[in-house]
Protein backbone atom coordinates (compact mmCIF):
# COMPACT_ATOMS: atom_id res chain seq x y z
CA UNK A 1 0.00 0.00 0.00
CA UNK A 2 1.45 3.44 -1.01
CA UNK A 3 1.04 6.29 1.46
CA UNK A 4 0.93 10.31 -0.94
CA UNK A 5 1.11 13.23 0.96
CA UNK A 6 1.42 15.69 -2.07
CA UNK A 7 -1.49 16.83 -4.37
CA UNK A 8 0.65 16.51 -7.61
CA UNK A 9 1.63 13.03 -6.72
CA UNK A 10 -1.56 11.88 -5.79
CA UNK A 11 -2.38 13.09 -9.20
CA UNK A 12 0.04 11.60 -10.97
CA UNK A 13 -0.58 8.30 -9.22
CA UNK A 14 -4.32 8.48 -10.34
CA UNK A 15 -3.36 9.46 -14.25
CA UNK A 16 -1.35 6.29 -14.29
CA UNK A 17 -4.33 4.38 -13.37
CA UNK A 18 -6.39 5.79 -16.11
CA UNK A 19 -3.95 4.85 -18.50
CA UNK A 20 -4.48 1.18 -17.44
CA UNK A 21 -8.36 1.99 -18.04
CA UNK A 22 -8.65 0.89 -14.07
CA UNK A 23 -11.92 1.74 -12.07
CA UNK A 24 -11.08 3.82 -9.14
CA UNK A 25 -12.75 4.17 -6.03
CA UNK A 26 -12.46 7.37 -3.26
CA UNK A 27 -13.13 6.97 0.65
CA UNK A 28 -12.66 9.81 2.29
CA UNK A 29 -12.57 9.82 6.16
CA UNK A 30 -10.51 11.88 8.62
CA UNK A 31 -8.96 8.92 9.92
CA UNK A 32 -8.68 6.98 13.39
CA UNK A 33 -10.12 4.29 11.56
CA UNK A 34 -12.70 1.73 13.32
CA UNK A 35 -15.17 -0.58 11.49
CA UNK A 36 -17.53 1.54 10.33
CA UNK A 37 -14.64 2.96 8.05
CA UNK A 38 -13.31 0.11 7.08
CA UNK A 39 -16.99 -1.37 6.15
CA UNK A 40 -16.29 1.62 3.46
CA UNK A 41 -13.29 0.59 2.13
CA UNK A 42 -14.03 -3.28 1.56
CA UNK A 43 -17.02 -2.25 -0.18
CA UNK A 44 -14.92 -0.40 -2.47
CA UNK A 45 -12.65 -2.80 -2.74
CA UNK A 46 -14.95 -5.31 -3.82
CA UNK A 47 -16.42 -2.96 -6.65
CA UNK A 48 -13.14 -1.34 -8.34
CA UNK A 49 -9.94 -1.62 -9.13
CA UNK A 50 -7.66 1.18 -7.40
CA UNK A 51 -8.99 1.96 -3.34
CA UNK A 52 -7.98 5.58 -2.65
CA UNK A 53 -8.58 6.28 1.11
CA UNK A 54 -7.91 10.13 2.45
CA UNK A 55 -6.90 10.91 6.01
CA UNK A 56 -7.18 14.76 6.57
CA UNK A 57 -9.06 16.30 9.69
CA UNK A 58 -10.17 19.08 7.77
CA UNK A 59 -10.40 21.88 9.81
CA UNK A 60 -13.24 23.53 8.33
CA UNK A 61 -15.79 21.97 9.38
CA UNK A 62 -14.90 22.01 12.68
CA UNK A 63 -16.45 25.21 14.68
CA UNK A 64 -13.88 27.61 16.70
CA UNK A 65 -15.27 25.68 19.53
CA UNK A 66 -15.10 22.13 18.82
CA UNK A 67 -12.92 19.05 18.83
CA UNK A 68 -10.20 20.02 15.77
CA UNK A 69 -7.02 20.25 17.72
CA UNK A 70 -7.96 17.00 20.18
CA UNK A 71 -9.69 14.73 17.00
CA UNK A 72 -7.68 11.65 17.50
CA UNK A 73 -5.12 10.72 15.30
CA UNK A 74 -2.98 7.76 14.20
CA UNK A 75 -1.52 7.68 11.07
CA UNK A 76 0.61 4.26 11.54
CA UNK A 77 -2.71 2.32 13.19
CA UNK A 78 -4.62 3.83 9.96
CA UNK A 79 -2.38 2.33 7.56
CA UNK A 80 -2.08 -1.07 9.16
CA UNK A 81 -6.07 -1.25 8.76
CA UNK A 82 -6.67 0.17 6.05
CA UNK A 83 -3.98 -2.61 4.61
CA UNK A 84 -5.78 -5.04 5.32
CA UNK A 85 -9.31 -4.12 4.30
CA UNK A 86 -7.98 -3.58 0.73
CA UNK A 87 -7.09 0.48 0.12
CA UNK A 88 -4.13 0.54 -2.46
CA UNK A 89 -3.21 4.06 -1.05
CA UNK A 90 -3.80 6.41 1.55
CA UNK A 91 -3.75 9.86 0.59
CA UNK A 92 -2.64 12.15 4.16
CA UNK A 93 -2.27 15.37 2.73
CA UNK A 94 -0.71 18.04 5.62
CA UNK A 95 -3.00 21.18 6.09
CA UNK A 96 -0.97 24.12 4.12
CA UNK A 97 -1.36 21.16 0.72
CA UNK A 98 -4.95 21.38 1.48
CA UNK A 99 -5.52 25.37 2.51
CA UNK A 100 -2.45 26.89 1.30
CA UNK A 101 -1.43 30.50 2.48
CA UNK A 102 -4.39 32.90 0.63
CA UNK A 103 -7.09 30.07 0.21
CA UNK A 104 -10.44 32.02 0.00
CA UNK A 105 -12.65 29.38 -1.84
CA UNK A 106 -15.71 27.92 -0.14
CA UNK A 107 -18.33 25.43 -1.49
CA UNK A 108 -21.60 26.79 0.21
CA UNK A 109 -25.01 24.03 0.57
CA UNK A 110 -27.25 27.50 1.46
CA UNK A 111 -31.00 25.43 2.31
CA UNK A 112 -30.11 21.57 3.63
CA UNK A 113 -27.06 22.89 5.64
CA UNK A 114 -28.76 24.64 8.33
CA UNK A 115 -30.93 21.96 9.42
CA UNK A 116 -30.46 18.90 11.63
CA UNK A 117 -26.69 18.74 12.58
CA UNK A 118 -25.84 21.96 10.65
CA UNK A 119 -27.85 23.56 13.11
CA UNK A 120 -25.86 23.46 15.91
CA UNK A 121 -22.69 22.97 13.76
CA UNK A 122 -22.72 26.31 11.19
CA UNK A 123 -20.51 26.14 8.59
CA UNK A 124 -20.07 22.44 9.28
CA UNK A 125 -21.34 21.12 5.64
CA UNK A 126 -19.70 24.35 4.11
CA UNK A 127 -16.68 22.67 5.01
CA UNK A 128 -17.65 19.59 4.20
CA UNK A 129 -18.84 20.20 0.48
CA UNK A 130 -15.52 22.05 0.20
CA UNK A 131 -12.53 19.55 1.15
CA UNK A 132 -14.97 17.44 -0.55
CA UNK A 133 -15.07 18.70 -3.39
CA UNK A 134 -11.78 19.67 -3.40
CA UNK A 135 -10.67 15.54 -3.11
CA UNK A 136 -12.96 14.57 -6.27
CA UNK A 137 -10.65 16.91 -8.00
CA UNK A 138 -7.60 15.60 -6.89
CA UNK A 139 -8.49 11.94 -6.86
CA UNK A 140 -11.41 12.09 -9.52
CA UNK A 141 -12.59 8.81 -9.07
CA UNK A 142 -15.53 6.92 -10.80
CA UNK A 143 -17.41 6.45 -7.01
CA UNK A 144 -17.40 7.47 -3.81
CA UNK A 145 -18.30 5.96 -0.54
CA UNK A 146 -20.00 7.08 2.45
CA UNK A 147 -21.79 6.00 5.35
CA UNK A 148 -24.98 6.42 5.83
CA UNK A 149 -24.08 7.39 9.34
CA UNK A 150 -24.06 11.10 8.67
CA UNK A 151 -27.56 10.84 6.74
CA UNK A 152 -26.89 14.95 6.52
CA UNK A 153 -23.82 14.79 5.25
CA UNK A 154 -24.35 11.99 1.91
CA UNK A 155 -28.07 14.07 0.89
CA UNK A 156 -26.36 17.06 1.16
CA UNK A 157 -23.56 15.71 -1.20
CA UNK A 158 -25.75 14.03 -3.61
CA UNK A 159 -27.01 17.54 -3.61
CA UNK A 160 -23.50 19.26 -4.59
CA UNK A 161 -23.14 16.02 -7.24
CA UNK A 162 -25.97 17.19 -9.09
CA UNK A 163 -26.06 20.93 -8.65
CA UNK A 164 -22.13 20.83 -9.53
CA UNK A 165 -22.47 18.31 -12.62
CA UNK A 166 -20.25 16.32 -10.78
CA UNK A 167 -19.26 13.00 -12.94
CA UNK A 168 -19.07 10.73 -9.82
CA UNK A 169 -21.23 7.83 -8.43
CA UNK A 170 -21.93 8.40 -4.42
CA UNK A 171 -22.49 5.08 -2.44
CA UNK A 172 -24.10 4.45 0.81
CA UNK A 173 -22.96 2.52 2.81
CA UNK A 174 -24.78 1.40 6.26
CA UNK A 175 -24.15 2.03 9.81
CA UNK A 176 -21.89 -0.50 11.79
CA UNK A 177 -22.56 -0.95 15.21
CA UNK A 178 -21.09 -1.99 18.21
CA UNK A 179 -22.38 -5.45 19.90
CA UNK A 180 -24.63 -3.50 22.29
CA UNK A 181 -26.16 -0.99 18.94
CA UNK A 182 -23.90 1.86 19.66
CA UNK A 183 -22.96 3.13 16.01
CA UNK A 184 -19.25 3.28 15.46
CA UNK A 185 -17.68 6.63 15.78
CA UNK A 186 -13.91 7.76 15.84
CA UNK A 187 -15.33 10.31 19.26
CA UNK A 188 -16.56 6.87 20.84
CA UNK A 189 -12.97 7.02 22.48
CA UNK A 190 -13.98 10.68 24.37
CA UNK A 191 -16.75 8.62 26.14
CA UNK A 192 -15.94 7.81 29.85
CA UNK A 193 -17.85 4.53 31.18
CA UNK A 194 -21.19 5.68 32.64
CA UNK A 195 -21.54 7.63 29.42
CA UNK A 196 -20.41 4.98 27.02
CA UNK A 197 -23.03 2.56 28.71
CA UNK A 198 -25.59 4.83 28.38
CA UNK A 199 -24.72 5.94 24.86
CA UNK A 200 -26.57 2.70 23.65
CA UNK A 201 -29.95 4.64 24.62
CA UNK A 202 -29.94 5.99 21.06
CA UNK A 203 -29.76 2.90 19.10
CA UNK A 204 -32.97 1.97 21.74
CA UNK A 205 -34.66 4.83 20.57
CA UNK A 206 -33.99 3.95 16.90
CA UNK A 207 -35.29 0.55 17.21
CA UNK A 208 -38.29 1.69 19.05
CA UNK A 209 -38.95 4.30 16.40
CA UNK A 210 -38.70 1.43 14.00
CA UNK A 211 -40.85 -1.32 15.66
CA UNK A 212 -43.52 1.39 15.99
CA UNK A 213 -43.06 2.41 12.16
CA UNK A 214 -43.76 -1.49 11.37
CA UNK A 215 -46.68 -2.23 14.01
CA UNK A 216 -48.06 0.62 11.57
CA UNK A 217 -47.70 3.87 13.27
CA UNK A 218 -47.91 6.56 10.85
CA UNK A 219 -47.75 9.99 13.15
CA UNK A 220 -44.37 11.02 13.20
CA UNK A 221 -44.93 13.22 16.67
CA UNK A 222 -45.76 10.24 18.59
CA UNK A 223 -42.80 8.33 17.09
CA UNK A 224 -40.78 11.07 18.07
CA UNK A 225 -42.11 11.81 21.53
CA UNK A 226 -41.75 7.90 22.34
CA UNK A 227 -37.92 8.37 21.15
CA UNK A 228 -37.71 11.41 23.06
CA UNK A 229 -39.24 9.34 26.64
CA UNK A 230 -36.75 6.60 25.99
CA UNK A 231 -33.81 8.84 25.48
CA UNK A 232 -34.59 10.70 28.69
CA UNK A 233 -34.46 7.02 30.56
CA UNK A 234 -30.68 8.19 30.24
CA UNK A 235 -29.78 11.09 33.09
CA UNK A 236 -26.66 11.78 31.07
CA UNK A 237 -28.17 12.31 28.01
CA UNK A 238 -28.64 16.07 27.11
CA UNK A 239 -30.38 16.40 23.10
CA UNK A 240 -29.33 18.18 20.57
CA UNK A 241 -31.99 17.71 18.89
CA UNK A 242 -34.28 14.50 17.43
CA UNK A 243 -36.35 15.12 14.07
CA UNK A 244 -38.15 13.15 11.32
CA UNK A 245 -37.84 14.51 8.19
CA UNK A 246 -38.20 14.34 4.53
CA UNK A 247 -34.69 12.92 3.68
CA UNK A 248 -34.76 14.67 0.19
CA UNK A 249 -35.00 18.41 1.09
CA UNK A 250 -35.24 17.77 5.35
CA UNK A 251 -38.43 19.19 5.70
CA UNK A 252 -40.31 18.18 8.63
CA UNK A 253 -42.69 14.84 8.16
CA UNK A 254 -46.25 15.24 10.06
CA UNK A 255 -47.50 12.29 9.10
CA UNK A 256 -45.11 9.49 7.34
CA UNK A 257 -46.34 8.56 3.57
CA UNK A 258 -43.11 7.81 1.82
CA UNK A 259 -39.49 7.69 3.14
CA UNK A 260 -38.53 9.08 6.36
CA UNK A 261 -35.02 9.91 8.01
CA UNK A 262 -35.12 9.68 11.97
CA UNK A 263 -32.24 12.35 13.35
CA UNK A 264 -30.32 12.74 16.20
CA UNK A 265 -27.54 13.97 17.90
CA UNK A 266 -27.40 13.65 21.41
CA UNK A 267 -24.59 15.02 24.07
CA UNK A 268 -22.95 12.61 26.89
CA UNK A 269 -20.96 14.90 28.94
CA UNK A 270 -19.21 17.01 25.70
CA UNK A 271 -19.39 14.37 23.12
CA UNK A 272 -21.76 14.95 20.67
CA UNK A 273 -23.18 11.44 19.15
CA UNK A 274 -25.49 11.44 16.06
CA UNK A 275 -27.42 8.22 15.06
CA UNK A 276 -30.21 7.70 12.39
CA UNK A 277 -32.37 5.21 10.57
CA UNK A 278 -34.59 5.44 7.44
CA UNK A 279 -38.15 4.20 7.88
CA UNK A 280 -39.86 3.16 4.42
CA UNK A 281 -36.01 1.91 3.73
CA UNK A 282 -36.84 -0.80 0.79
CA UNK A 283 -37.77 2.97 -1.58
CA UNK A 284 -34.97 4.53 0.29
CA UNK A 285 -32.06 2.18 -0.68
CA UNK A 286 -33.29 1.87 -4.17
CA UNK A 287 -32.46 5.74 -4.44
CA UNK A 288 -29.19 5.45 -2.58
CA UNK A 289 -27.90 3.35 -4.96
CA UNK A 290 -28.97 5.18 -8.21
CA UNK A 291 -26.88 7.55 -9.75
CA UNK A 292 -29.37 10.54 -10.19
CA UNK A 293 -31.76 9.61 -7.08
CA UNK A 294 -32.04 12.52 -5.56
P1 LIG B 1 -15.28 10.53 9.20
O1 LIG B 1 -16.12 10.94 10.36
O2 LIG B 1 -13.90 10.03 9.43
O3 LIG B 1 -16.08 9.44 8.40
C1 LIG B 1 -15.60 8.97 7.17
C2 LIG B 1 -16.69 8.14 6.51
O4 LIG B 1 -16.97 7.00 7.33
C3 LIG B 1 -18.01 8.92 6.37
O5 LIG B 1 -18.59 8.65 5.10
C4 LIG B 1 -18.85 8.36 7.50
O6 LIG B 1 -20.25 8.42 7.25
C5 LIG B 1 -18.37 6.91 7.53
N1 LIG B 1 -18.66 6.30 8.83
C6 LIG B 1 -18.31 6.76 10.05
N2 LIG B 1 -18.80 5.96 11.01
C7 LIG B 1 -19.49 4.99 10.38
C8 LIG B 1 -20.26 3.84 10.82
N3 LIG B 1 -20.40 3.55 12.11
N4 LIG B 1 -20.82 3.05 9.88
C9 LIG B 1 -20.68 3.35 8.56
N5 LIG B 1 -19.98 4.40 8.07
C10 LIG B 1 -19.41 5.20 8.98
O7 LIG B 1 -17.32 12.04 7.57
C11 LIG B 1 -16.18 12.46 7.61
O8 LIG B 1 -15.13 11.78 8.18
C12 LIG B 1 -15.78 13.81 6.99
O9 LIG B 1 -16.87 14.68 7.09
C13 LIG B 1 -15.31 13.69 5.52
C14 LIG B 1 -16.42 13.17 4.61
C15 LIG B 1 -14.08 12.79 5.42
C16 LIG B 1 -14.91 15.10 5.02
O10 LIG B 1 -13.92 15.65 5.80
Amino acid sequence: MQLITQIADMKEYIAACRQNNESIALVPTMGYLHEGHLSLAKKARAENDRVIMSIFVNPTQFGPREDFGTYPRDLRRDMELAEVSGVDCIFAPSLDEMYPPGYVTYVEPVELADRLCGASRPGHFRGVCTVVLKLFHIVNADRAYFGQKDAQQLIILRRMVADLNLDIELIGVPIKREADGLAMSSRNVYLNADERAEAVILYQSIQLAEAMYEAGERDALKIRDAMQAKINEASRARMDYLEIVDPINLNPIITIEEDALVAMAVFFGRTRLIDNTFLQITNYKAQMTNKTGL
